[in-house]
């Protein structure tokens, strides 16, 4: 492969094909969604969390057995340090939950039984201690904060419905729980996303899975990506405490060049299909919790969007109600996404390091012109 420049890429790399991969299929034009092959609505409708992370790790469904070994090995890895606990309670309270996953990620190599290995298994089972340890920092550290006690976690229950335990003290309902399950499914992976192809780049370079976690991290939480879902809370929020009419309120923002957050995105042409299951969830939800006025506001302005500016509606967009009317609050949305999307990213790595080559595109030089020559500080004006 000559390593001479070919070609400037379009800005974002929109459209470039940066790597293969057998984990994520996406059909933009469809609005197609499949893990390994397998329909997100597929998934959505039959299947679990764990055996969705088993499906991305592993490639294929799990028979009975190896799901509940899986349950096993995830039930095992609910622990933390108490190191780590203790680096939740003496984080400041100003600062984000976001920020505080990420720095608590980061120190989670420190304790890692197997620091020191980056080889296939050991990444295995870090993808499996990470999902574990990821959910119960989250729920951990909004107990924290909040100066209640850290809630044990309970190996009978399935990866949602403890980390609902342990976030709000008490057993979620039925209902609760599988509509978490469906949301760590549907925002279990999603190809080449911006904190993917961060976690590819800094794996790439033969670092280790939990700095490639934290670069992810560090990634999905800018408003463009993962942090979409809290600015869309915060919208509805602003809404209802005024009193504006939602259209009045999009006509508004749209005349001041703001883009609405839960709008648009640079693969789907076409209604996202995570979204479709999340407006359902979103608004059954609502009516069952009383909270319906959430997704009223928000069919509005999706109505309003669709027609005017011909944009769909992304999974940020009824994540944010389906949160809030699960008991989450909006600086939790963000750190929610990363406890399903770790098992994607950690699926990523892994492919990456099953046959790797070092990420290192070129840029195209727009500066002042070479030479330029160096002027003595005596000579600058
Ligand atoms: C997702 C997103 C970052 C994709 O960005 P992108 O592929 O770079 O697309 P662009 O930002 O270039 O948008 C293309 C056009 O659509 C418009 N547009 C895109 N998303 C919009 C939105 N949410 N609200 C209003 N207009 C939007 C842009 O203004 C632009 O219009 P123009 O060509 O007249 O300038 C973008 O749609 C966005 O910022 N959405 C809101 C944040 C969000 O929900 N992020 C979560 C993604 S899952």
């Amino acid at each position: 492969m000559p390593s001479a420049t070919r070609k400037t890429a379009p800005k974002g790399l929109e459209g470039v094909v940066a790597t293969t991969s057998q984990i994520c299929y996406i059909d933009g034009e469809q609005g197609v969604l499949a893990y390994r092959g397998i329909d997100i609505h597929e998934l959505a409708d039959h299947s679990n969390f764990e055996e969705t992370c088993y499906l991305l790790w592993f490639g294929k469904l799990p028979n009975r057995r190896e799901l509940g070994e899986l349950h096993d090995r995830l039930v095992e890895e609910r622990k933390l340090d108490a190191a780590i606990i203790a680096l939740l309670r003496n984080a400041p309270r100003h600062v984000l939950p976001m920020d505080v996953l990420r720095t608590a990620v980061s120190a989670l190599s420190f304790y890692d039984p197997q620091e020191k290995s980056n080889d296939r298994e050991a990444n295995i089972d870090k993808a499996i201690r990470l999902t574990s340890q990821i959910a119960m920092i989250v729920a951990a550290y909004d107990r924290i904060r909040k100066g209640h006690p850290v809630v044990e976690p309970d190996p009978s229950l399935s990866h949602a419905a403890n980390f609902l335990l342990m976030l709000n003290g008490n057993q979620p309902s039925a209902t609760a729980e599988r509509a978490l399950d469906i949301a760590l499914i549907l925002h279990a992976d999603h190809e080449l996303n911006a904190s993917t192809f961060a976690a590819r780049v800094t794996a790439a370079t033969l670092s280790d899975m939990h700095s490639a976690i934290t670069s992810a991290i560090g990634a999905l939480k800018g408003p463009l990506h993962g942090g979409a879902n809290e600015a869309v809370f915060h919208m509805l929020e602003l809404i209802d405490s005024s009193g504006a009419h939602p259209i009045d309120y999009i006509k508004g923002m749209l005349a001041e060049k703001k883009k609405v957050p839960g709008f648009g995105h640079r693969v789907y042409h076409t209604e996202d299909p995570r979204a479709t299951h999340l407006r359902v969830m979103s608004r059954d939800l609502g009516n069952s919790s009383g909270q319906g006025k959430w997704f009223e506001i928000s069919r509005k302005i999706e109505e309003f969007v669709n027609a005017d500016k011909k944009l769909n509606a992304n999974v940020d967009f009824y994540s944010a109600s389906t949160y809030h009317t699960l008991g989450i609050d909006v600086d939790l949305f963000t750190p929610v996404f990363a406890v399903s999307r770790v098992s994607g990213w950690t699926a990523h790595v892994i492919e990456q390091l099953d046959d790797n080559r070092l990420i290192r595109p070129r840029a195209e030089y727009v500066g002042p012109e070479h030479p330029n020559p160096y002027i003595g500080m005596d000579q600058r004006s």
